[in-house]
């Protein structure tokens, strides 16, 4: 956005404050809630005292910016807002119902795939407030953490909305995650990465929980979000550009739209804390990591055979696990990682046009949206 002010310079306090006074880790220690002592007269948080992690800087204040890319990346989210129930779901709710709309196929991918999601959700949300948030010592990356825990918000909601327009069995949608198998497995591979993060007797500050620290960041921001929903995404917009469940599908356009931030987030997280914390990106861990995105894909791939036995709208099974890979590589190599399987072709080649282009255009013309500025969605 061309109006946003440049809010990077750093604020110098005058110089013989810096001089005189203690800084706020001297007398409060480090304070990673920011809800710690107040320390009256420390000397003003400067660019320099910021970091990712294990930070002692008051968490407090947001100026002077260190990480424009965490403030950029919230108003890019604020830009994209859009609420569910802003879109009609009237040719859903006819397809639905009409009893040769759909195939047997096509009704059992959709349902697993919205049962996938409204449970996926609020683990991603629940992630991000109590596992996520009190580790990230840094007000920018805070900022945007807020600003993403409410999309998830609308996410849930999402579901919610189509489960009352689509009349669906709210118990068996929401349950998905506890009683589907091939959803089950991917939900408590996620959650053995963030059990421990969210026990408030662990603390980042060594080797071991730093990285157990970034193992939580990968298996929610490159896995979860950033692998796992895009079987989901594929599988909907494939309908949805066969003219089939318009409304979820359109939907599902600004989900991904939000969630290409979120994981472009994620990234630029751990790309930092590696930065800051090179260390941690021993050999070992790298190859640790690696393997989780290798089990992650092998998860898909089971998921994909459960939803889609048959295949259906030129999808299937075989070819969803080789986007897998496909995916898997790309987030190997946007965290410096060397890839996992063998090259492969992109065989959804649409669904990366619709991540990649920076123009606005509704192809399901259900509706104009005006919201948009930043985004980059495109359904030429
Ligand atoms: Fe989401
Ligand atoms: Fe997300």
């Amino acid at each position: 956005m061309s109006s946003v002010l440049d809010w990077s310079e750093p604020v110098e306090p005058p110089s013989t404050l810096i001089l005189t006074q203690p800084s706020a880790a001297d007398i409060a220690g480090p304070d990673p809630t920011g809800l710690g002592a107040i320390a009256r007269g420390a000397a003003r948080v400067r660019v320099d005292d910021k970091a990712m992690i294990n930070c002692r800087a008051d968490v407090n204040q947001l100026l002077p910016l260190k990480y424009r890319w965490a403030w950029e990346k919230y108003l890019s989210g604020c830009n994209n807002h859009w609420m569910p129930t802003e879109i009609s779901m009237q040719a859903d709710i006819a397809l639905w119902k009409s009893p040769n709309g759909l195939s047997d196929d096509e009704r059992r991918s959709i349902k697993r795939n919205l049962g996938f999601f409204a449970a996926s959700e609020s683990l991603v949300a629940n992630n991000i407030v109590l596992a996520i948030y009190r580790h990230l010592t840094n007000p920018e990356c805070r900022q945007y953490l807020l600003r993403q825990a409410f999309e998830e918000a609308v996410h849930t909601h999402t579901f919610q909305y189509i489960v009352e327009s689509l009349g669906l069995d709210e118990g068996e949608l929401f349950n998905m995650y506890r009683e589907v198998p091939s959803i089950t497995e991917k939900a408590a591979w996620a959650i053995q990465y963030t059990q421990h993060l969210s026990d408030s007797n662990f603390a980042t500050g060594t080797a071991d929980t730093d990285q157990a620290f970034v193992r939580d960041l990968i298996a929610f921001y490159v896995v979860f979000e950033g692998m796992w929903f895009y079987t989901g995404f594929a599988q909907i917009l494939s309908l949805g550009r066969r003219n089939k469940m318009v409304g979820i599908a359109e939907q599902y356009q600004y989900i991904l739209r939000d969630e290409s931030i979120h994981l472009n987030f994620g990234i630029d997280v751990i790309n930092q804390i590696k930065a800051e914390n090179p260390h941690l990106w021993s050999e070992a861990f790298q190859e640790e990591v690696r393997g989780m995105l290798r089990s992650a894909a092998e998860l898909e791939a089971a998921y994909g055979r459960d939803t889609m036995p048959n295949g259906f709208l030129g999808l299937s099974a075989a070819l969803c696990e080789q986007y897998m890979h496909f995916i898997a590589n790309r987030r190997c190599v946007q965290i410096g990682l060397e890839p996992v399987f063998a090259e492969t072709e992109n065989p959804f080649p649409w669904m990366s046009e619709a991540m990649d282009l920076k123009k606005e255009k509704n192809f399901f013309e259900t509706r104009v949206i005006e919201y948009q500025n930043g985004g980059s969605l495109d359904w030429n």
